[in-house]
C-alpha cells in the first residue's frame, strides 16, 4: 500500500486554473486526439436519452403496473446500463438544498477548501486527480470524497464544516438516496431472477453491512472545452451510482455502441448506473457501461455521485444461480477492497480493469 500514501507530485486545483483567467490549456489537461469530446458532433441523435423510469407505479399496490415498472427497468439495465428516475420518494426540495450546499461548498475560498485537502491512501476529502502516476494526463475536475456507510467509517470532522448546513445536509441526504439504493437492490435482484433480498445480502450479509461514499464532482467552467475532459471515460468500480446532476449544465456523456450520448437531465431525476460488482454478481448480464463528462466553457458544475458499494472486505464473484454450463463464471472472486486498489492508483481508464480479470479465467 505504500505507493498509495502521497500524490507524486505537488496538487493543483483545477478551479484555481480556471479563476486564473487562462486562456489556454495546460500540457496536463490535454488529450489525445481520439479521447477528445469532438464538441462540434455533440448530439447527432438529439432525440436520443437515457430511459427516464417513474418508480411511482412500485408503490401503488397495483400489481400490473408494479411489472410494468420492473420491465422498463429491465430493459434499461440491459440496453442502457443508465437509467434516470423520476418519482422516486427523495424529496426534491432536499435535492435542490444539496446541489446549492455543494456549490457553496466549492465557492469558499481556497485555503478553506485546503483545510480538507485528500492523499490517495483514502481519497477523503478535497481531491483533484484520481490515480497516483507520476506524469499522468489529468481531469478538468476537482472534488470532495466521503465516505458515508458503513457509520463506522463516518468521519464528521472530515466533512466541510462551512457551509454550517453542510454536515448535516450530508447526513440527511445520505440517509434518502441510501435508502433509494436498497429499493433499487431489490427490482435488481428480482429482474435478475434471485430472490428479493439476495443481491442486498450479496453485498451486505444479513446485517445489511454495506458500504456508501460521496463524491461531489466540481467541474469549473473552462477555456478550451474541446481539447479535454472533466472526467475521462471510466466505468463505475463499485455496486450502483445514483448521481444528482446539474439540472442547468450538461455534461455527463453514456457510450452506446460507437457513439457517446448526452444525457439530457428531467426535473428532480437521479441518474442510476450499474456499476461493476453487479457486472460481476451477475455475471455480465447486467453491464457496468463507460461514460464521461465533457467540460463546458460557460458554466462551471456541480454533481453528487453516491455509490452504493459491497461491504468492502466482502468478496465478490458471479452468483450461483447466474452460472450455467453455457455460461460459466466469467470473473474470479475478489473483494471490493482489493478490487478498488486498481483505480486509485491508475485513475479511470474506460473499462480495462473488468477487462483484464476475464482472462485471467
Ligand atoms: C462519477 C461520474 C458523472 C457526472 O463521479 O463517477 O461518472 O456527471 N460522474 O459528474
Ligand atoms: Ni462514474
Amino acid at each position: 500500500m505504500n505507493c498509495l500514501q502521497t500524490w507524486p507530485e505537488p496538487i493543483v486545483r483545477v478551479q484555481s486554473l480556471a479563476e486564473s483567467g487562462i486562456r489556454k490549456l495546460p500540457n496536463r489537461y490535454i488529450k489525445p486526439h481520439n479521447e477528445r469530446p469532438q464538441l462540434t458532433l455533440l448530439n447527432p441523435q438529439d432525440d436520443i436519452n437515457v430511459p427516464v423510469i417513474s418508480l411511482q407505479d412500485l408503490f401503488s399496490g397495483n400489481e400490473s403496473l408494479r411489472e410494468a415498472t420492473l420491465a422498463s427497468i429491465s430493459s434499461a439495465c440491459r440496453e442502457w446500463g443508465f437509467f434516470q428516475v423520476v418519482n422516486h420518494g427523495v424529496d426534491p426540495e432536499l435535492m435542490k438544498r444539496a446541489r446549492d450546499t455543494w456549490r457553496e461548498f466549492f465557492e469558499q475560498p481556497l485555503e478553506e477548501k485546503q483545510r480538507y485537502a485528500n492523499s490517495p491512501d483514502t481519497y477523503e476529502g478535497y481531491g483533484s486527480r484520481l490515480g497516483v502516476e507520476k506524469a499522468a494526463l489529468l481531469d478538468w475536475s476537482d472534488y470532495f470524497f466521503l465516505h458515508y456507510m458503513p457509520p463506522s467509517l463516518r468521519k464528521q470532522e472530515k466533512w466541510p464544516s462551512i457551509p454550517n448546513s453542510c454536515r448535516n445536509l450530508i447526513t440527511e441526504y445520505g440517509n434518502e438516496v441510501v435508502r433509494l439504493c436498497g429499493t433499487l437492490m431489490k427490482i435488481l435482484s428480482i429482474n435478475l431472477g434471485l430472490e428479493e433480498d439476495q443481491l442486498q445480502n450479496a453485498f451486505g450479509g444479513e446485517n445489511n453491512d454495506i458500504g456508501a461514499c460521496l463524491r461531489v464532482n466540481f467541474y469549473p467552467k473552462c477555456p478550451q472545452p474541446d481539447l479535454t475532459l472533466g472526467l475521462s471515460s471510466h466505468s463505475d468500480p463499485g455496486g450502483i451510482t445514483v448521481l444528482l446532476p446539474d439540472e442547468n449544465v450538461p455534461g455527463l456523456q453514456v457510450r452506446k455502441g460507437n457513439n457517446w450520448i448526452t444525457v439530457k437531465p428531467a426535473p428532480n431525476s437521479f441518474i442510476v448506473n450499474i456499476g461493476d460488482q453487479i457486472q460481476v454478481l451477475s455475471n455480465a448480464i447486467y453491464k457496468s457501461v463507460e461514460h464521461r463528462v465533457i467540460a463546458n466553457s460557460v458554466k462551471g458544475r456541480v454533481s453528487l455521485a453516491l455509490f452504493y458499494n459491497p461491504k468492502s472486505d466482502f468478496v465478490i464473484e458471479p452468483m450461483k444461480q447466474l452460472i450455467t454450463k453455457d455460461r460459466p463464471a466469467l470473473y474470479p472472486a475478489m473483494t471490493f477492497d482489493e478490487y478498488r486498489l486498481y483505480v486509485r492508483t491508475k485513475g479511470p481508464c474506460g473499462k480495462s480493469q473488468l477487462e483484464s480479470l476475464k482472462s485471467l479465467r
